[in-house]
């Protein structure tokens, strides 16, 4: 069929557009260049970038490891002064690649972003990257050892370095202090060392700040309270020790705290009422002594309250407002009283093992069967006879042998 008259137009149109598209969006040779050696250098030997249309082909099966993997590459033809399309982002994450990262970043002038996690990347984070002007670094699950370059301080233009779950050691550049923009700081599960430099108070906009699960040594800094936009701060098992500063009151931004085994004197709980809006609070092994402050029990949105292995005291409020709250572990402190219904909500999950609370007997809330409610009582009470102590929610057994034929597992 010959086309009509409106339809060759389409096409010539169409055709004349794919033309303009092609040859508007060449990425300049030097970049195809380096996004190949990156690649090489990743061992990512399944890909193959091509700079004609900025896309990642995948040219052989490559295992996904997940539903998130993504291996992608982004340009922007709007960028520089030139009619190019540029290279601003390179997403590698969920793959198996097992090579290393590449100092040829740097080649990349308008690269912003770069995502390479969840691979088995090894060896350490080029300290030319400091000449980058990224945005967005993320390492997060691979095998990276070695120690952070101070180099990274100078990339002033990053917002979120997330180097979590890798083997880095070492202690924390000073030069990070440099990074006023960042955003999100996330160094959670490495071998770092050392104590956190005060520059880190510089980081005037930093909101997430996640150091869990390392070695650093001395005690929580106090320029912590510089941090005033931070809403999300997590030292558990961090290697710090306490006393956990008093000036975390000032952080009034907080949703989410963590900070858990810090050694040192007995403290107070740290003074939060004026934050407000705190969602998850865990202050677990803190070595904190005295009561639990009645203000917690009122924080509308808590939905997580872990302040476990304590040496709190005094009962628990039965004033309880936060409507939200689902996990309370109070576990192994030496609170008193009585258990309040307010707190056996639906859904909730409750620990009050290893405390001196009122013995629970069968009849009471707490021991009701068939709730949607869960609520551990062993050990809850030291009031009651050996057996009762053990077993709440029994009847009141009054037989001195009965201690013989508990099970092992309980006593
Ligand atoms: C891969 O990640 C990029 C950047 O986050 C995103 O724009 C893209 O939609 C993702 N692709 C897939 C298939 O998920
Ligand atoms: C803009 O163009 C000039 C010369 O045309 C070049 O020297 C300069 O490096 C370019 N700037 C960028 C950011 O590419
Ligand atoms: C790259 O991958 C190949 C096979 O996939 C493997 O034999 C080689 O050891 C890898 N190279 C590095 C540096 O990990
Ligand atoms: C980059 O950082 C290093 C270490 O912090 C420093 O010695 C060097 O002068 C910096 N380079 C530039 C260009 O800022
Ligand atoms: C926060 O970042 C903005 C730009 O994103 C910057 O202008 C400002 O100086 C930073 N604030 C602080 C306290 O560093
Ligand atoms: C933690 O650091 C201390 C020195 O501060 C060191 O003695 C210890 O071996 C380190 N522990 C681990 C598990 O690396
Ligand atoms: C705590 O904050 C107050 C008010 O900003 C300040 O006066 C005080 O010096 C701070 N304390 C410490 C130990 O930094
Ligand atoms: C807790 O505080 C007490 C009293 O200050 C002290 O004796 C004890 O060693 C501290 N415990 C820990 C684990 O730091
Ligand atoms: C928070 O508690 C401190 C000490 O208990 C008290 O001085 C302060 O007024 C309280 N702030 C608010 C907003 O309740
Ligand atoms: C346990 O609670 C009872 C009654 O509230 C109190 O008399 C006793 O001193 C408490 N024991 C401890 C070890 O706190």
């Amino acid at each position: 069929m010959v086309p009509t008259k409106p339809e060759s137009l389409l096409l010539l149109t169409l055709s004349f557009v794919i033309l303009l598209r092609f040859t508007a969006s060449i990425v300049p040779q030097e970049e195809v260049e380096a996004v190949e050696n990156i690649l090489a250098d990743m061992n990512a030997t399944n890909w193959r970038f091509d700079g004609d249309d900025c896309s990642l082909d995948m040219v052989s099966e490559v295992p996904r490891l997940s539903q998130e993997a993504n291996a992608s590459i982004g340009c922007d033809c709007n960028i520089g002064n030139d009619t190019d399309c540029h290279v601003v982002r390179i997403t590698h994450k969920f793959y198996n690649l097992d090579g290393v990262l590449s100092p040829e970043l740097v080649k990349l002038p308008y690269l912003r972003s770069i995502d390479f996690a969840y691979n088995y990347l090894s060896g350490t984070i080029p300290p030319e990257w400091g000449s980058t002007q990224l945005q967005e670094i993320s390492l997060l699950g691979n095998r990276l050892t070695g120690s952070i370059p101070p180099e990274l301080g100078n990339i002033t233009t990053l917002t979120q370095l997330n180097l979590e779950a890798n083997q880095l050691s070492g202690t924390l550049p000073s030069a990070l202090g440099r990074l006023t923009n960042l955003d999100s700081l996330m160094l959670s599960s490495n071998m770092l060392t050392g104590r956190l430099p005060t520059t880190l108070g510089q980081l005037g906009n930093l909101t997430d700040f996640r150091i869990n699960a390392n070695n650093f040594s001395g005690s929580i800094p106090d320029f912590i309270q510089n941090c005033r936009l931070l809403t999300r701060l997590e030292m558990v098992a961090s290697g710090l020790t306490g006393p956990i500063p008093s000036n975390i009151s000032l952080l009034v931004n907080l949703n989410d705290l963590r900070i858990s085994e810090v050694t040192g004197p007995a403290q107070a709980f740290p003074q939060l009422n004026n934050t407000h809006g705190l969602i998850r609070l865990t202050l677990r092994s803190c070595n904190i002594s005295g009561e639990i402050p009645e203000y917690i029990w009122l924080m509308r949105e808590l939905a997580v309250l872990d302040i476990s292995f304590n040496r709190l005291v005094g009962r628990i409020s039965s004033n309880i407002l936060g409507r939200s709250l689902r996990f309370v572990f109070l576990t192994d402190n030496m609170l008193s009283g009585d258990i309040p219904d307010t707190l056996l909500v639906n859904g909730a999950s409750i620990d009050l093992s290893y405390n001196n609370l009122t013995w629970q007997g069968p009849n009471q809330p707490a021991c009701r069967q068939n709730t949607n409610y869960y609520v551990n009582l062993f050990r809850s009470s030291s009031m009651g006879n050996r057996i009762q102590d053990v077993l709440s929610c029994t009847e009141n057994v009054k037989c001195p042998r009965c201690e013989y034929i508990l099970p092992l597992n309980l006593l």
